[in-house]
């Protein structure tokens, strides 16, 4: 695509990700958004008329491939946890910034749940398309860790949003997976006592903890921004700039460079921001709070 443009700012290695039909670049290792194409710009976050997903979220999962049953518990539970209590920070809470977004019938973005069955859902349904580890996806890897989108009436009857997220853990974790993998020929940031070490991942995978914020970095999107007509930053809608896209590589307070932020550790030192269900632990990258106008979470500082 000739659209495929980026400057970043700082000079750091950044990654491009592909969203909707558009390319949308970022830069995983900053709490800046890349000027990328339509130069999204952070403080620039508009509304454009399209609609939020708004009438009560059902969540249906389509497991492509050969699936490993742990990853996809770890996965459900992450689901899961969407529409329910946990202990403070919460996945729920995480929610609950994408829940701000509004469209003009006064709207706003709801809360999920996970359903089991798949029938096609049209008014109330999000399909999130899981690629397994032996799957090959075009510019998977090259270019892109997921995308989102939305059905055609002309190919499938009715238009219902998706989003496809592939398991990066064999395939390209440094590029996937972070931040429980480096790019290649990037150090790992540096660790409190002075030592350079990669985060552990809270449910024991690189592929599938990092693979959990890229679900939540493309749900956050899927609801505010369904049919890349709703809300994001910049002038190009080919290559907007969405409410996860402005804060990548942004999972706590004081994050920038290399540094995801104040984040916590369990026991066994593996990293997480968010508890959910069944005692689990997360990490997934902030979003763009409309109404504080920064990238927040539930285990922000201030
Ligand atoms: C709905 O969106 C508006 C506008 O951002 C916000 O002020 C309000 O708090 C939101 N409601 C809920 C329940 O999140």
């Amino acid at each position: 695509m000739d659209k495929f443009s980026c400057h970043v700012f700082l000079l750091l290695p950044f990654f491009c990700f592909h969203l909707g039909l558009s390319w949308s670049c970022l830069n995983t290792l900053s709490n800046q958004a890349v000027n990328c194409g339509g130069s999204p710009d952070p403080g620039k976050l508009e509304y454009h008329m399209g609609p939020v997903l708004a009438s009560p979220l059902k969540l249906y999962i389509i497991w492509y491939g050969n699936w490993n049953q742990i990853h996809q518990h770890t996965i459900r539970d992450f689901l899961n946890s969407l529409s329910s209590p946990a202990p403070r920070p919460s996945v729920a809470e995480w929610w609950s910034t994408v829940m701000l977004y509004a469209d003009q019938t006064g709207s706003n973005v709801t809360v999920t749940s996970h359903q089991k069955p798949l029938p096609l859902d049209p008014r109330n349904g999000l399909y999130l398309v899981l690629t397994s580890a032996d799957v090959l996806v075009d510019e998977f890897c090259r270019a892109v860790c997921a995308f989102h989108y939305f059905t055609f009436p002309a190919t499938v009857g009715v238009i219902v949003p998706y989003a496809w997220i592939g398991y990066s853990g064999t395939q390209c974790p440094g590029m996937c997976a972070y931040p429980f993998a480096m790019p290649a020929g990037m150090p790992p940031p540096p660790s409190a006592d002075g030592g350079n070490t990669i985060m552990r991942p809270p449910n024991g995978d690189v592929g599938v903890d990092g693979m959990i914020s890229v679900i939540a970095h493309e749900l956050a999107e899927t609801a505010s921004n369904p049919l890349v007509n709703a809300w994001y930053a910049g002038n190009d809608p080919t290559a907007p700039g969405e409410i996860a896209d402005l804060c990548q590589g942004v999972y706590g307070s004081g994050a920038g460079g290399t540094y995801v932020g104040q984040v916590s550790t369990d026991a066994s030192g593996n990293g997480y921001n968010v508890n959910g269900v069944k005692g689990r632990r997360f990490m997934v990258q902030w979003v763009w709070n409309p109404v504080k106008k920064r990238c927040f979470g539930p285990n922000a500082m201030d």
